[in-house]
């Protein structure tokens, strides 16, 4: 029998041969052994090997060609069983990593935000209602000098105007060069200062802590936060100041809003008013917020007063200017309705918490 087999036979064998192990091996999957297999067709006695057994009976110069033949099927299944092996890899590889998944869904501990207090918040508001009106932002030192808080203010020394002010004295030496040295009780020396450096026209805001000689109760605390307005320039009229705190009073409290000026006394202005706006609660008609006036007082202000502007080397015949001057906290307390500036510091997160 042997005799018979032609190197054509052989051939046609091997290429059968091939095909079934290649249909064979895709047939495995994931879990099952490709050992058996690599036995059955590339092992020492496996069918490849048995094959070439029938080269001997082939005449001589036959067998060469097909012993490639044969090296080259075995080379193709080797490489078509490693290629299996990887994929089998990736496969288990992909089952592996679902089957350990992390749940990433799962609700995280939650973390408690912060906020800004609601002090910050409405002092933003409110520079911000001002730097869109050209309003530069501006500070000052919080201990001050006497010079700065009061004298340059037109408030000399022993005047009686002094009273509106407890003052707390860091170092009370009035013969010091710019006085005694003493935490600052308005904003006010803020303006000074700015003159001082700066030739007009000036226009500033300036915001900042302040502090009080006083008893605490529902509308005083011993420190609060103020904002100082300045305008200076050839001109400037008291139309200028009804104009843009008019104009602020409706961007904080509503278009409706409507605002007055009644006179008042500050010794920095000439003349000096007192801001109120129709109560946003009641409309003006009167109610507990507004203690029935049917008005909120907001802020002072008035026309700088010569002697400032003066102290200043600002020529009072060639610049005019306004200045008004608010409580921070107090606009809050009106616009959210609070009733005790006390809440301010308390540092109560029930309290804090409402101005998310
Ligand atoms: N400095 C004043 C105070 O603390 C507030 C104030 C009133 C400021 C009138 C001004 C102003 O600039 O013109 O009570």
């Amino acid at each position: 029998m042997a005799d018979e087999t032609t190197a054509a036979d052989i051939v046609a064998q091997l290429e059968a041969l091939e095909r079934e192990a290649h249909d064979r091996l895709e047939q495995f999957t994931a879990e099952s052994d490709l050992s058996e297999w690599r036995t059955d067709y590339l092992g020492r006695s496996g069918k490849v090997t048995q094959l070439l057994r029938g080269l001997g009976g082939l005449p001589k110069e036959e067998r060469p060609r097909v012993g490639q033949l044969a090296n080259t099927v075995k080379a193709r299944l080797a490489e078509a069983l490693e290629a299996q092996q990887a994929a089998l890899r990736r496969g288990q590889h992909a089952e592996t990593l679902k089957a350990e998944a992390l749940d990433v869904t799962l609700p995280g501990a939650p973390v408690r935000m912060g906020q800004l207090h609601p002090t910050t918040q409405i002092l933003n508001e409110i520079l911000g209602i001002f730097e869109r009106m050209g309003f530069m932002v501006v500070e000052g030192p919080e201990v001050e000098w006497d010079r700065y808080n009061f004298a340059m203010l037109n408030i000399p020394a022993n005047h009686p105007a002094r009273d509106m002010w407890d003052t707390f004295y860091v170092d009370a030496d009035p013969t010091k060069n710019f006085g005694s040295m003493l935490l600052r009780t308005h904003t006010s020396p803020v303006q000074v200062r700015i003159m001082e450096n700066t030739p007009p026209p000036v226009r500033i805001v300036a915001p900042g802590r302040v502090y009080r000689n006083e008893a605490t109760d529902a509308s005083h605390e011993a420190i609060f936060y103020q904002v100082e307005g300045l305008a200076v320039d050839e001109r400037t009229s008291m139309a200028d100041l009804k104009g843009v705190l008019t104009a602020f009073a409706r961007d904080l409290f509503g278009a409706n809003t409507r605002v007055r000026f009644n006179c008042s006394y500050f010794p920095f202005v000439e003349p000096g008013a007192e801001v109120s706006i129709s109560c946003h609660v009641c409309g003006g008609d009167g109610c507990r917020v507004c203690k029935h006036t049917g008005w909120l007082e907001v802020l002072g202000c008035g026309m700088v007063h010569p002697n400032v502007l003066e102290a200043v080397n600002y020529d009072p015949a060639q610049y005019a200017g306004f200045a008004f001057g608010m409580g921070v906290e107090r606009i809050a307390m009106l616009k959210y309705g609070i009733d005790d500036i006390r809440y301010f510091y308390n540092n109560d997160i029930r309290f804090l918490q409402q101005f998310r």
